[in-house]
């Protein structure tokens, strides 16, 4: 049976081939696969379960980590927002997820239940300059010394995360760099600061475990390199069917709002798919899709589970013809960039009803040992 449409075809091949082009950049850090969001919604099980290779997995949320816990996954977890309840501290130590410490109050919370537990594995968060989570320069002593007196120094590890590493000449990120290597030096604990962007190109900020996000699903941080010049292969192809075919007459308005006034007899094409699954309602007149190889402009209003495109220079075109969204021949950066948006966005709004089929060519045992 042919899969429902739409549906997300993701290449665990390509998957794992932008985890070794990870590690050929990095070759002295360990792998911290970023896998929050449903990984950027390419489905959080089965990305861990592909990518048995990484070291470990970052997630948002404690739930994120209990879910890959339930599904069989043993290897190290970082919870990017740590705790903030005493139940999501208990979650922690009972399903063995390592939290990242990012404000003094959490110290607090371990403090107050710490002593009686086995010791937790704690990622604390220096804020180098992002100014979102993480540390002042002016606690981070304070509170890695109050760590210290909880847990082994060889449970600690020290992060922070660079706001504009995709901008390659931006001096905010030496700026951090110099900040985190100052408050750093000399402790002895684990660092990790890069996100995809910096692994691409920032060597001196790889450290001993790197967090790659993005590259791993094959697309690319930065506005003016394709994923193909940075050696990455996406993942996810989002894929419909033309369901409905119709010719309009010249001057007919098509879609809600009759937004698009067909300037010829024109031949649409409706595709099953739209904003009700992830596709952007808000993409530019030059958005296309790709049907059959070629490249076809949609038109009108994006609907909720459907989307106009203009057939009338592909006659050949049937009712039943595949429609690429995004994916290979049509990068999601030029999607986002119709929808005056990242790819960020997109791959991470993928409705939960679009099913996710895998495929690979090489059999991979489902293995994801410590
Ligand atoms: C703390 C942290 N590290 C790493 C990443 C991965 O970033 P990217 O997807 O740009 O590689 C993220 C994602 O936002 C993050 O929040």
């Amino acid at each position: 049976m042919n899969p429902p449409f739409p549906y997300a075809l993701l290449n665990l091949d390509a998957l794992r081939a932008n985890l070794e082009r990870v590690r050929a950049l990095a070759p002295r850090s360990k792998v911290l696969a970023v896998i929050k969001a449903n990984a950027y919604g390419h489905g959080l099980v089965q990305v861990a379960h592909a990518l048995h290779a990484a070291h470990g997995f970052a997630v948002a949320r404690v739930d994120e980590g209990i879910a890959l816990r339930q599904a069989g996954v043993l290897k190290r977890i970082v919870v990017l927002q740590g705790f903030l309840e005493p139940e999501q501290l208990k979650a922690h130590w009972a399903w063995r997820l390592e939290p990242v410490i990012h404000t003094l109050s959490q110290i607090d919370l371990l403090e107050a239940n710490g002593p009686t537990r086995q010791p937790l594995r704690i990622w604390l968060k220096l804020d180098s300059g992002m100014h979102r989570l993480g540390l002042t320069p002016q606690e981070f002593n304070t509170a890695l010394a109050r760590l210290k007196r909880l847990f082994p120094p060889r449970a600690l590890a020290l992060m922070t995360h660079l706001a504009c590493a995709d901008e390659p000449d931006n001096p905010a990120t030496a700026a951090q760099l110099t900040q985190f290597a100052a408050l750093t030096a000399g402790l002895n604990l684990a660092r990790s600061i890069a996100n995809s962007a910096a692994i691409l190109t920032e060597p001196a900020s790889h450290g001993d475990w790197v967090r790659p996000g993005l590259m791993l699903y094959g697309v690319s941080p930065f506005a003016n390199r394709s994923a193909r010049d940075l050696g990455l292969t996406p993942v996810m192809s989002l894929k419909s069917r033309v369901i409905a075919i119709k010719t309009v007459a010249k001057g007919e308005a098509v879609g809600y709002g009759g937004s698009w006034i067909a300037p010829r007899v024109s031949r649409l094409g409706i595709v099953a798919a739209g904003y009700g699954d992830g596709y952007p309602r808000e993409v530019a007149p030059e958005a296309k899709v790709l049907i059959e190889g070629r490249r076809v402009p949609v038109v009108g209003r994006v609907s909720m589970d459907t989307l106009q495109v203009d057939l009338t220079d592909f006659p050949e075109v049937p009712v039943g013809a595949e429609a690429i969204l995004w994916g290979e021949g049509l990068p999601v950066e030029e999607v986002a960039r119709w929808a005056g948006t990242i790819p960020y966005t997109l791959l991470s709004r993928v409705a939960a009803r679009v099913p996710k089929i895998e495929f690979q060519t090489s059999y991979e045992p489902r293995q994801n040992r410590l």
